[in-house]
């Protein structure tokens, strides 16, 4: 039997029989030659199927094969100057899986609602290819960040009693007659968990009922969120700058051939690494005036407020000390000024934005549950979260970093709804 080989590792193979199972890319016909270009997951090859080579069955299948049939090719692996990739497949066999119907998405450019609701074929493209590898590394680099530094990973639920991050983004669900909403975040399950092993992480599928269409908002987002015992807001960024610096460089150091195929200029990713510049809200609101915006002290800060604070800089910027008002419910206040929070945003360089929102929790029960009365939260709802209050209440902090915020930024994306798979957004639902 032939050995089956990938086409990322084919120069291990130069000069041996191997077999590809993969799909036709694309295809030069050239007469007696047939030059296919086949992918599999790995990468793309080029298979010459000669008329005199092979039986005539064979050539007649290269011949009648379309775009995106599956199809299974052997041949010899040789080195070849010409041949993207510098190596091609001189085939002696060639089966077709199965003959694709005429593909929807050609070389010719599609428009972005034509290529959503082709969603389901338009990650075979290139482009999606590499943003998925990209997407990938980002998620193992968070895990393997935590899981060598001492936090263990715990899941929290999705299917909750109540808000974590304010009542207007809820997905309501029918909970056998009771109201349940989809989490909007794990945080509040890690608080409690940190009690019982001092640093953990949470990640999964997170949801928002975003009302809004925005280059950075989706309905359905991923995020990883630290938390840990013992910890106030100098921790907290102290993580996070680590952590994002950590994430950067292991997309550098992993990913370049994907990055690359992108076009994105790394030269101000390689400048990710710690310290991360540093200022308050208050800071942050001189810089604006400075620079004419008309911005409101007591307000958050919106896209361009955002874009114009990060440009001050070269590498993210920790934004801390929101007002209260601007914040959720359990952020623990300023004791110097308490009009404001131990809070912290994370503001990506390029434009891009927040990619963290965290920052040190309400350790105290009486203030907490004012908050939540303030908040006009379901108290009863949150006893279980009290009661992490009253059972040995530490100070603690943490945060949340969005996977699908942060890959548009290193890849450097126009828009979020490439970062993921299949994206949810108002009014889309489909594939
Ligand atoms: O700032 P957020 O709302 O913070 C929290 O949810 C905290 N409970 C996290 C924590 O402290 N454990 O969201 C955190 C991050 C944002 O900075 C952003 O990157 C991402 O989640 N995010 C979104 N990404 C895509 N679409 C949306 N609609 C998002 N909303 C938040
Ligand atoms: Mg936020």
């Amino acid at each position: 039997m032939v050995e089956r080989a990938c086409v990322e590792s084919i120069a291990q193979h130069e000069g041996q029989q191997v077999t590809i199972k993969g799909w036709l890319y694309n295809k030069t016909d050239k007469g007696k030659l047939q030059f296919l270009l086949v992918r599999d997951g790995t990468g793309i090859i080029q298979a010459v199927v000669l008329e005199d080579d092979v039986p005539a069955q064979t050539f007649e299948a290269a011949q009648m094969a379309t775009q995106e049939s599956s199809i299974i090719v052997s041949g010899t692996v040789r080195a070849d100057e010409r041949a993207p990739g510098g190596y091609e497949l001189a085939v002696t066999e060639l089966e077709v899986v199965q003959l694709a119907e005429p593909y929807p998405i050609t070389p010719k450019e599609h428009g972005v609602s034509f290529l959503m609701d082709h969603r389901h074929l338009w990650l075979r493209s290139p482009r999606q290819q590499a943003i998925l590898k990209i997407r990938a590394e980002v998620i193992r680099a968070c895990r393997d960040y935590f899981d060598s530094n001492g936090f263990t990973l715990v899941d929290t639920p999705i299917l909750t009693p109540a808000a974590c991050e304010g009542t207007s983004t809820l997905f309501e669900t029918d909970y056998f007659g009771e109201s349940a909403y989809l989490a909007q975040s794990g945080q509040l399950y890690s608080e409690a968990s940190i009690a019982a092993l001092g640093k953990v992480y949470c990640f999964g599928p997170t949801f928002r009922a975003e009302k809004s269409k925005t280059r950075r908002h989706l309905l359905e987002f991923w995020m990883v969120e630290p938390e840990m015992a013992y910890a106030d807001l100098d921790d907290c960024m102290h993580l996070a700058e680590e952590f994002v610096a950590y994430i950067v460089q292991s997309v550098l150091k992993n990913r370049k051939a994907q990055l690359e195929l992108l076009g994105r200029d790394t030269t101000p990713l390689e400048r990710v690494e710690p310290p991360f510049p540093r200022m308050t809200y208050d800071e942050a609101v001189e810089i604006l005036h400075s620079k004419g915006l008309d911005f409101q002290w007591g307000d958050d800060f919106g896209a361009p407020d955002e874009t114009a604070l990060a440009e001050e800089f070269e590498r993210p910027v920790l934004v801390n000390r929101y007002p209260t008002q601007v914040k959720a419910f359990y952020m623990e206040p300023d004791p110097e000024r308490p009009e404001l929070s131990l809070s912290v945003d994370c503001l990506a360089p390029e434009g891009y934005g927040e990619i963290i929102g965290g920052g040190q929790r309400i350790a105290d029960r009486d203030l907490l549950l004012q908050r939540i009365e303030e908040h006009d939260l379901p108290a009863q709802a949150f006893q279980w979260y009290l009661d992490l209050r009253r059972y040995g209440s530490t100070p603690h902090s943490g945060f949340g970093l969005g996977i699908e915020r942060t890959v548009a930024w290193i890849c450097g994306l126009e828009h979020i709804r490439e970062t993921i798979p299949f994206p949810r957004m108002l009014y889309r639902i489909y594939p």
